[in-house]
């Protein structure tokens, strides 16, 4: 049997990796500024994730949702308390797309409404809904189209107040820092305008942090920035460290009844160890912090540059927009430079390396792109 074929693939074959860097099956070193695409949050094989992984798996891997999960609770403790959301409750998954399915579907539970507000250049997966409201129609079939996605442009406030008026908003869903789109980070006072809305209107702010959250910014949501409070925070990738494990964080005000929500695999054994892992991790290594210095150093030396047109982000979620005519650059970090960076459209070099990054490393990939841009 072949593999379907829905990527186009870089020739490299990874066999280890420690912290920031990876080496492929020819023993070439090659420095991780990409996270496998910001999942990497805590570093590669970090030791105290390999050991918890390990001494779960030799206790029990995995028991349905049918029983006590005392890891659960303990997770959603200190996942309350870093986050700052200790009155929110928590919701396992799997994924990404399936946090941001159960958060749109759980804000229509909640106001018994069907239209969802998304945004031009959002992403948000590639389940039904959530591709439905991902601002690209090359991937969205036919059967997952409906009427019920309004895109409206990013940070228009006038077009955001216009868009309630009919008062049939069920949700609002926004990226704090657009990552696929290009590293767009949505304005203080676009956050506070959905905030002020989704209060009048009685609609759910969904603040989707599953790239741009778990710390990447320097705060643990970046829609923290803002200084509002979302109703639905939803979080994948850094979650886990490479485990798939995706979670929502639902406001108070939004009360579960039994079945409204489910998973087999959510919050199992195995990915609730991963999960507590990272944030002990975090925590102990002041890691959010880390992101904000080592973050903000890389776009204050990115932006002495020349040929940039410009930098963007937040923390260490950073995009860098060249010009046309430097398009290999991205291509030539990776081949020449050994320097994994991710990319989006059009032209833009994507920083989303692990949350512990040091300066020094930093200072490589500096170096590197200096010589590029001449
Ligand atoms: C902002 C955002 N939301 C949702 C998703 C979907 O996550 P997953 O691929 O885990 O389903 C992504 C993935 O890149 C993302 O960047």
């Amino acid at each position: 049997m072949k593999l379907f074929d829905v990527y186009p693939l870089n020739d490299i074959v990874i066999e280890k990796a420690i912290g920031s860097y990876v080496w492929d099956d020819k023993g070439e070193k090659y420095l991780d500024l990409y996270g496998g695409h910001a999942v990497i949050s805590i570093g590669h094989t970090h030791p105290h994730y390999v050991k918890r992984i390990e001494k779960q798996l030799h206790r029990v891997g995995f028991y349905s949702n049918s029983v006590k999960i005392p890891l659960q609770a303990e997770f959603a403790e200190k996942l309350g308390k870093i986050s700052g959301k200790e009155d929110y409750q928590l919701f396992l998954c799997n994924s990404g797309a399936e946090a941001n399915e159960n958060a749109i579907k759980l804000a229509s539970f909640y106001n018994g409404r069907k239209k969802v507000i998304a945004f031009k250049k959002g992403f948000h997966g590639r389940t039904s809904l959530a591709v439905a409201a991902t601002d690209n129609p090359n991937i969205v079939a036919p059967v997952n189209e409906t009427d019920n996605i309004i895109f409206l442009p990013f940070n228009d406030e006038g077009a955001l107040t216009d868009a309630f008026t009919q008062n049939d908003i069920s949700s609002v869903i926004v990226e704090g820092i657009q990552g696929i789109g290009g590293i767009n980070v949505a304005t203080d006072s676009f956050l506070q305008k959905i905030r002020s809305l989704c209060n009048e209107y009685n609609s759910v702010f969904i603040a989707d942090s599953v790239q741009c959250g778990y710390g990447r910014s320097g705060k643990f949501y970046s829609h923290d920035f803002a200084g509002v409070d979302a109703d639905i925070y939803s979080m994948a990738k850094g979650m886990g460290n490479g485990f798939p494990v995706g979670a929502i964080s639902i406001a108070p005000k939004i009360q579960p009844k039994h079945f409204m929500l489910g998973t087999t695999f959510g919050g199992n054994h195995l990915a609730c160890a991963a999960a507590l892992a990272v944030l002990e991790v975090i925590k102990k290594n002041d890691l959010i912090n880390n992101a904000k210095e080592v973050g903000g150093y890389l776009k204050d030396e990115l932006q002495k540059l020349p040929n940039i047109v410009e930098v963007r982000g937040k923390g260490l979620m950073i995009g860098v927009q060249l010009p046309e005519e430097l398009k290999m650059v991205k291509n030539n970090l990776l081949f020449k430079h050994k320097i994994f960076t991710g990319e989006a459209k059009p032209n833009v070099i994507r920083l989303l390396p692990a949350l512990n990054i040091t300066k020094t490393e930093a200072d490589i990939f500096l170096q590197a792109i200096k010589t590029e841009l001449g």
